[in-house]
């Protein structure tokens, strides 16, 4: 209430109305409408942004709520408020125990659903030492797979938001076993989201990856514009994406997907054949091993930080938004690192650390079948629409994550 209470002090408008209406408008950044504003003239649109019909003029003219406050900050404080009943799919991966660990920092309820295929009960562990104990006795694990109805229906019950994360990830793993991919990434989504729909579960965000832009050259990438995908992974999530649209239509559940482009931070696995880039790269060189680089250096992605994965999740697991909704978002930080500037960034950040880390020159080697070349996202319509604002550049994120693995590497 005191975050409110600031922000209703701190508020002014792009236009220039001044009467006790707008500032009430303020005091409901969620987009929670009581049925006077309706009366009134007033419609609320995305999180943070309001449209006013002037009494002496005609049509809506928008604007947007300014405040030191930003959009996931009012949303942490309202939920802090309102606890919900949320299930978090893949719990125990990397995403899905970031998920975890903010949710019940958030005095929220949380139903968590892994077969541990990938995932691991270290994740559970660390998360249960970051919470209060009466945060973790808010958690309900079930060991399952999404693949099993009765497993998706008993982790259903009661929810109010699913975060649907659990998958095989890896564009070399569909590559060598596809059908593996296409039993967890498709037959198990649509599983989960059956199972959403029959127990009332009124929002279904989903993860959904930067692969299905395929071999579309544009840059940024902009959700719109798909190209071919070029693995069998790309395919299984360009199909979730078709079936949370044709379920959202015929159903009526509401539908959100995540396009994630490379996420990393603590907890994400560096070992294995199918370990992601940073996490893979700052094992090497702790362990003082040669960091290996498919191809030239040149390919370049947009690496995001997790924390803006947890927050794109929460801000689209509560939008009140009409056009937020039953749509797909990129998420990322908007910005684009080459493979050789990566290495530099772990190298320099490993080795202020650790003076005694031999510097090293990568070893270059094949193009890896079925990656793209350059991943860069416009991030323009999530913050639009959801009103999501990254917290954390590369450079941020790395910190945390060089900490991390310093501490946690066996
Ligand atoms: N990490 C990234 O950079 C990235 C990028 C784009 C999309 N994604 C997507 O985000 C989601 C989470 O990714 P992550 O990096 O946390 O991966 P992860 O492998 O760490 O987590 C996935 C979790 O799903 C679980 N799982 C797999 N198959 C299952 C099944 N049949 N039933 C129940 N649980 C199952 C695994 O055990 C694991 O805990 C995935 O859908 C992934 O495709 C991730």
């Amino acid at each position: 209430m005191e975050q409110l209470r600031n922000a209703f002090l701190k508020a002014r408008y792009d236009l220039n109305f001044s009467s006790p209406l707008e500032l009430r408008i303020a005091l409901h950044p969620r987009g929670v409408m009581p049925p006077w504003m309706a009366r009134k003239g007033l419609a609320l649109c995305a999180p943070g942004f309001y449209s006013f019909r002037p009494r002496n003029g005609s049509g809506f003219v928008p604007g947007r709520f300014h405040t030191n406050m930003t959009v996931y900050d009012q949303l942490q404080t309202d939920l802090r408020h309102t606890p919900r009943l949320w299930l978090v799919t893949g719990v125990a991966g990397f995403i899905g125990s970031h998920l975890l660990e903010t949710l019940l920092r958030l005095n929220q309820r949380v139903v968590g659903l892994d077969n541990f295929e990938a995932g691991k009960r270290a994740n559970l562990d660390q998360v249960r030492t970051l919470v209060a104990p009466a945060q973790w006795a808010a958690f309900r694990f079930i060991e399952g797979d999404i693949a099993d109805p009765a497993a998706c229906q008993a982790a259903c019950a009661g929810v109010d938001v699913v975060l649907h994360h659990a998958a095989l990830g890896s564009v070399p793993r569909s590559i060598a076993e596809p059908l593996a991919s296409h039993r967890a990434n498709v037959t198990g989504f649509l599983q989960m989201l059956l199972a959403a729909r029959e127990a009332g579960v009124k929002r279904f965000v989903y993860a959904s990856s930067s692969a299905v832009y395929g071999d579309h050259p544009g840059l940024p990438k902009v959700e719109e514009k798909v190209g071919r995908v070029l693995s069998p992974y790309a395919a299984t999530k360009a199909m979730n994406e078709v079936y949370a649209d044709v379920c959202a239509r015929a159903y009526g559940i509401e539908c959100i997907g995540l396009r994630y482009f490379n996420v990393f931070g603590p907890r994400q696995d560096p070992d294995g054949a199918y370990a992601a880039v940073i996490p893979k790269w700052i094992a090497a060189m702790l362990r003082r091993e040669p960091v290996r680089i498919n191809g030239d250096g040149e390919t370049s992605r947009d690496f995001c930080y997790v924390a803006n994965v947890v927050q794109a999740n929460l801000l689209a697991g509560t939008t009140p938004s009409e056009e937020a909704i039953n749509q797909v978002y990129n998420i990322a930080v908007g910005e684009r690192t080459t493979l050789n500037e990566l290495f530099q960034l772990l190298q320099t950040g490993l080795r202020q650390r650790d003076a005694s880390l031999p510097e090293q020159q990568p070893v270059y080697q094949d193009f890896r079948p079925g990656d793209v070349r350059h991943s860069h996202a416009d991030i323009g319509k999530a913050a639009r629409r959801l009103g999501y604002a990254p917290t954390h550049r590369i450079g941020a994120g790395l910190e945390v994550a060089f900490d991390w693995y310093r501490a946690n590497l066996g």
